[in-house]
C-alpha cells in the first residue's frame, strides 16, 4: 500500500499530537511505502512571515526525523518544492462544483474563527486532492478533522477519472482513532487552543515544571487513590511498560504516595522518551545543510514518482507533452 499524508509546518507539537497521530503516522513506516510532506503552500493560507515559514519548514524537518521519520524508507519532502501539485489542482479545479467546497467544515470552522475567506483557504481541499492523487495513494492517515477533506479527494478523483479516463486512484482515509484522548495538564483534552498542552521538545527544566503543575485533587498522602481518574496515570501510561503501570497502579492504591511522587515517576519516564528525541532534533537544526540535503533528495524521489502520471493526464487533457 502506498501511504501519504501531509503535516502543517505550524505551532509547536505537544504530547497529544505525539501519542495520538504522529506516532501511529510513523509506524505505517514498517509496512508500507510512506510519503510524508511539509504542507508548505497550504500552511501560506494562515502565515505571512515568510521567516516564519522558512523556520516552521525546518521545524517540523527536524521534529520529524528526531521522532524516527527514517528518509531512507520514506519520502520526506516539502510541498514547496513541487508546484506541480498546483497544475493537477487546476485540473480538479475545473470539476469542483462549488457546492462540494462550500459544505467544508474545516472552511466554515476557520472563517467562524476569523480567519479572512480568502480564496486559498476555500480551495483548500482541492489541493489537498492533488497532494494524494498526485501519488496515487491508497491510504492517508489524518485525524478525524481531516476526513471531510480526504472525502473531498475520493469524490474528486471519481469525477476525474469519469470526466477523463481511470487514471487517478481513489484513496481511502486512515482515521487515526487515538486509543484515549491524552489530557493536558489541567485533565482536559490536551489542546493548543486551551493552553494546557506539555510540549513534545521541552527541555528538561520547563517538562518538570509543567508536570509537577499538573493540577489534581486534595487527597491527603497517605489516602489511597483512583489511578483511574488521575491526570498523571493517563499520561504515565503513555510512557511507561505494562508492568511499570501495574506497579504505580498498585501504589496509587496502596495508599502513603503523594502526587508528588507521581509527578517524579511520570517526570522521569518522559523524559526518557523526550530527552533523546529533543537532543536529536536539537542536532538536525545545528546541520540545516544535511536537513536540506534530506528534503531535495525526497523532493526528487517525489518528483520522480510523481511525473509520469502528471504527463499523461497533460495528454489526456488535451495538451501536448512537455519535452523532457
Ligand atoms: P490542537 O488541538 O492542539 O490544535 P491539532 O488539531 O493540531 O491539535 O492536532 C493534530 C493531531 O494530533 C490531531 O489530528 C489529533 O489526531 C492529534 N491530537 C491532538 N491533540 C490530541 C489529544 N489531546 N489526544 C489525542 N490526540 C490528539
Ligand atoms: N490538511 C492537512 C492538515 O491540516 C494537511 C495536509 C495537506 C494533508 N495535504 C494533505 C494531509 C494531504 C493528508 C494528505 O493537517
Amino acid at each position: 500500500m502506498r501511504v501519504l499524508s501531509g503535516i502543517q509546518p505550524s505551532g509547536v507539537l505537544h504530547l497529544g499530537n505525539y501519542f495520538g497521530a504522529i506516532r501511529q503516522f510513523l509506524e505505517l513506516q514498517d509496512d508500507h511505502e510512506c510519503y510524508f510532506f511539509i504542507a508548505s503552500y497550504h500552511a501560506l493560507t494562515t502565515q505571512r512571515d515568510p521567516e516564519t515559514v522558512r523556520a516552521n519548514i525546518r521545524d517540523v524537518a527536524a521534529g520529524y526525523l528526531a521522532l524516527g521519520l527514517d528518509p531512507q524508507r520514506s519520502v520526506l519532502f516539502d510541498q514547496a518544492d513541487l508546484p506541480e501539485h498546483h497544475e493537477l489542482a487546476w485540473y480538479l479545479s475545473c470539476l469542483t462544483p462549488m457546492g462540494l467546497l462550500e459544505r467544508a467544515h474545516s472552511y466554515k470552522d476557520k472563517v467562524a474563527r476569523g480567519l479572512s475567506a480568502s480564496h486559498g483557504l476555500f480551495a483548500y481541499p482541492v489541493l489537498m486532492a492533488a497532494d494524494i492523487l498526485m501519488y496515487s495513494a491508497n491510504l492517508v492517515p489524518v485525524g478525524k478533522d481531516q476526513k471531510q477533506h480526504v472525502e473531498i479527494s475520493r469524490d474528486l478523483a471519481i469525477r476525474f477519472n469519469n470526466e477523463w479516463g481511470e487514471l487517478l486512484e481513489v484513496p481511502e482515509p486512515l482515521i487515526l482513532e487515538s486509543t484515549a484522548v491524552v489530557p493536558g495538564v489541567d485533565g482536559a483534552k490536551m489542546s493548543k487552543s486551551y493552553g494546557n498542552t506539555i510540549d513534545l521538545f521541552a527541555e528538561a527544566k520547563p517538562l518538570r515544571k509543567r508536570i509537577m503543575g499538573i493540577v489534581t485533587d486534595s487527597t491527603p498522602v497517605e489516602d489511597p487513590k483512583d489511578p483511574d481518574t488521575c491526570t498523571i496515570f493517563s499520561l504515565y501510561t503513555l510512557f511507561a511498560s505494562e508492568e511499570e503501570r501495574k506497579e504505580l497502579a498498585a501504589r496509587y492504591r496502596a495508599g502513603g504516595m503523594g502526587y508528588g511522587d507521581a509527578k517524579k515517576a511520570l517526570h522521569e519516564k518522559a523524559e526518557e522518551l523526550i530527552g533523546p528525541a529533543r537532543e536529536r532534533r536539537k542536532e538536525w537544526l545545528s546541520r540545516p545543510d544535511d536537513l536540506e540535503a534530506v528534503l531535495k533528495d525526497g523532493a526528487r524521489r517525489a518528483r520522480e514518482s510523481a511525473l509520469p502520471l502528471l504527463e499523461r493526464i497533460r495528454e489526456t487533457v488535451g495538451f501536448p507533452a512537455r519535452p523532457r
